[in-house]
């Protein structure tokens, strides 16, 4: 049905600009779909239409990295804040973060795919919420509590147009299943007092761990609202803080191993870019290192985890 194989036309090398388009067009997507709909959900058609681009996501993905060429392309601003933007920004790069660990670890493309479409879905419950997440204002107690809502309203959303793609032979029921769960458990904490279920440790679904790692780098590095996005030693150090607390150790591993070791991309670009902390590239390597190191001492296994 899918053609995971597919060649692009050409000689078109510019990997970064091939993913961003397909996954800006899901981004795009999403949102009309959801706002199209009378009934708030996306559609089985909606969801076929999204994979399809989440597949010639992984399968650029995949030739970036067989071709030696695995950049990082976050979109690290997301300055326009106060407009939607910042919800399809998001979107993406989770998408993309999950792709790189799968890429990293030696996935399929179809797993691949998947992983990416789990990133793009995983906060859909906040197109409810829109006026709260793009008020640009801090959020009240009140409006902090009904953005709790938010796994289990995306979960709703999904979950009829996922299930007839399974119906229709688009997603098998595993995958379905594993976008599903980690749309709904991607809030949960290591120490149980995340949110919805309150679910603690490795009982929360692995993917669900990575997905949290890789939303929360998201949301600190960029702008959100009234929030400064934070410098990369500052997102370093709270992962670092939060290992055990709202993180997975292997899950941090993972998502830091998934950033190439032999180039100055990705991570080490975002700071060695920017002009306000004044980290060179090598110290960002070495930060990194560092952290992966503890980590790994904290688990009692080689800092070498593949
Ligand atoms: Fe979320
Ligand atoms: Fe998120």
């Amino acid at each position: 049905m899918f053609d995971l194989e597919q060649k692009k036309g050409g000689k078109e090398n510019n990997f970064d600009g091939l993913i961003q388009k397909a996954l800006s067009a899901s981004a795009d997507h999403i949102e009309s779909s959801i706002k199209e709909s009378s009934t708030n959900e996306l559609s089985a058609d909606g969801i076929e239409r999204l994979f399809t681009n989440c597949i010639q996501a992984a399968n650029t993905m995949h030739e970036q990295y067989n071709a030696g060429e695995f950049h990082d392309f976050w979109d690290p601003a997301g300055y326009d804040y106060n407009t939607n933007h910042q919800i399809k920004r998001h979107a993406n790069n989770v998408g993309i973060g999950l792709g790189r660990i799968s890429v990293s670890r030696g996935d399929s493309a179809r797993k691949t795919a998947v992983r990416i479409m789990s990133g793009m879905l995983h906060d859909s419950g906040k197109w409810s919420y829109e006026s709260i997440v793009c008020s640009g204002e801090k959020l009240s107690a009140s409006d902090y509590k009904t953005m709790q809502e938010h796994p289990m309203e995306g979960y709703f959303m999904t979950h009829k147009g996922i299930r007839e793609s399974v119906r229709l032979g688009v997603l098998s029921a595993e995958e379905a299943t594993e976008i599903e769960t980690d749309v709904l458990n991607h809030q949960q904490r290591y120490d149980g007092s995340g949110y919805p279920m309150k679910t603690k440790g490795e009982n929360i679904p692995f993917s669900s761990l990575e997905m949290g790692v890789v939303d929360s780098i998201d949301a600190m590095s960029t702008f959100r609202g009234h929030n400064m996005p934070k410098t990369m030693d500052q997102v370093l150090s709270d992962l670092n803080r939060n290992v055990m607390v709202q993180f997975s150790p292997l899950a941090v591993a993972n998502v830091l191993e998934s950033y190439p070791k032999d180039k100055s991309t990705g991570i080490r670009d975002v700071v060695s870019n920017s002009t306000e902390t004044g980290i060179t590239a090598a110290e960002v390597n070495l930060m990194i290192y560092s952290l992966a190191a503890s980590i790994a001492k904290r688990r009692g296994v080689p800092a070498h985890i593949h």
